[in-house]
């Protein structure tokens, strides 16, 4: 038995990071889990194996291979599994990608199947992820969720916010209670390779320089997964009802899911340093198209609903992190100290 409302999740994209993490937590609570991902390349397929091979097994969770794009296959095995809830993570993730493409088939075309499948078959929740993206180059910070969105500065934003519209208008139209979550860079164990914060753990590790952008000063609201994981999960159980309409359909709801405490980009490669025990060769460059200065999310609509905020501290987090690091990359711990003086010279390969 369990203390939740509801007792099958579908999770989609529960190979990757968040959707590992959440299936984990889940199934150690004795909810059923059915997990689907198409375990694509857009990073290590091993390491997506890996992260399911440690809930292959487990009681309650059964794994599909699918595309969420293929609408029939997906809800025939969701109509198989009859889930209370669905929380749809799956998609084309990361802003620097010129491509649209992969954006558009897994994050639009995809979502609109998942909409589909969650209407046909009543679901009583759907929770899926936006991001903290969407506020573009919002400059009122912390960023609200009431604020305007209407200026994404990358495609992958712009399926983002296009996922908030669809979820709107399926909540209005269906009556589909749905949770958008707008995360804010989230890391952690068996985190994602293509996320500054592991490539620089991998390139001071291995002495390689790290590329800073904006010379390092970008503010990010690091938000650590397992507290993530906490906010979704008490999220899970409760589906916007008509009692707590704030903005739009009376049905729908986005949130902030971030640490509200924003950490300059400087700062956090220098707690990466003093837990690898390495000074990081620095690179500083211009900002990057897709980029944005800052992220700070307001939790106060997340606190309000669930009684919890992420928080966090990144020297705890990236503590866990850098520890899962080596023990999974068998890295030995270096043992050297750090020297008194960080190089930051503009544009020096210190
Ligand atoms: N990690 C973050 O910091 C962060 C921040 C903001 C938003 N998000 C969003 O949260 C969600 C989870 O992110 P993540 O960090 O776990 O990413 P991830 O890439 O590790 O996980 C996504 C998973 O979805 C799968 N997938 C992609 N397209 C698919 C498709 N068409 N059919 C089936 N499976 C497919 C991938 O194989 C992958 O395993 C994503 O929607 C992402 O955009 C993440």
């Amino acid at each position: 038995m369990t203390a939740h409302s509801f007792r099958r999740v579908l999770v989609t994209g529960a190979a990757g990071f968040v959707g590992y993490h959440l299936s984990d937590r889940l199934l150690g609570e004795g909810i059923e889990v059915l997990g689907v991902d198409d375990l694509n390349a857009y990073y290590d397929v091993g390491l997506k194996e890996d992260r399911l091979s440690r809930l292959r097994g487990r009681e309650g969770f059964t794994f599909l291979r699918a595309d969420i794009v293929e609408t029939d296959r997906l809800l025939e095995l969701a109509r198989a599994f009859s889930p209370d809830v669905v929380v749809h993570l799956a998609a084309q993730a990361g802003v620097r990608s010129t491509d649209p493409w992969p954006y558009a088939k897994s994050n639009l075309n995809g979502f609109l199947s998942v909409l589909e499948c969650c209407r046909e078959l009543r679901v009583g929740h759907l929770v899926y992820a936006s991001s903290s993206s969407v506020y573009g180059a919002n400059r009122s910070a912390p960023f609200r969720e009431e604020d305007p969105v209407d200026h994404p500065v990358s495609f992958y934003a712009a399926t983002k916010r296009s996922n908030e519209l669809m979820a709107e208008s399926y909540a209005k139209l269906h009556a589909l209670p749905c949770s958008g979550l707008r995360f804010f860079t989230l890391y952690g164990p068996w985190g994602r390779p293509d996320m500054a914060y592991y490539s620089f753990t991998r390139d001071i590790s291995e002495g390689r320089a790290i590329r800073l952008f904006n010379g390092g000063d970008m503010l990010r609201d690091f938000t650590f997964v397992s507290d993530a994981i906490e906010a979704v999960v008490r999220l899970l159980g409760r589906p916007p009802g008509d009692s707590e309409v704030v903005d739009g359909a009376p049905t729908h709801r986005i949130y902030n899911i971030g640490n509200s405490s924003p950490v300059r980009l400087a700062d956090f490669v220098q707690c990466l340093e003093s837990e690898i025990g390495r000074e990081a060769v620095k690179v500083l460059l211009p900002m990057q198209p897709g980029d944005v200065p800052v992220t700070y999310a307001d939790t106060n609509r997340l606190r309000a609903t669930v009684d919890y905020v992420p928080n966090t501290p990144i020297s705890k987090g990236l503590r866990h992190f850098v520890e899962w690091y080596r023990n999974y990359h068998c890295v030995a711990d270096t043992g050297l100290s750090l020297p008194g003086e960080v190089s930051t010279q503009p544009g020096a390969m210190a």
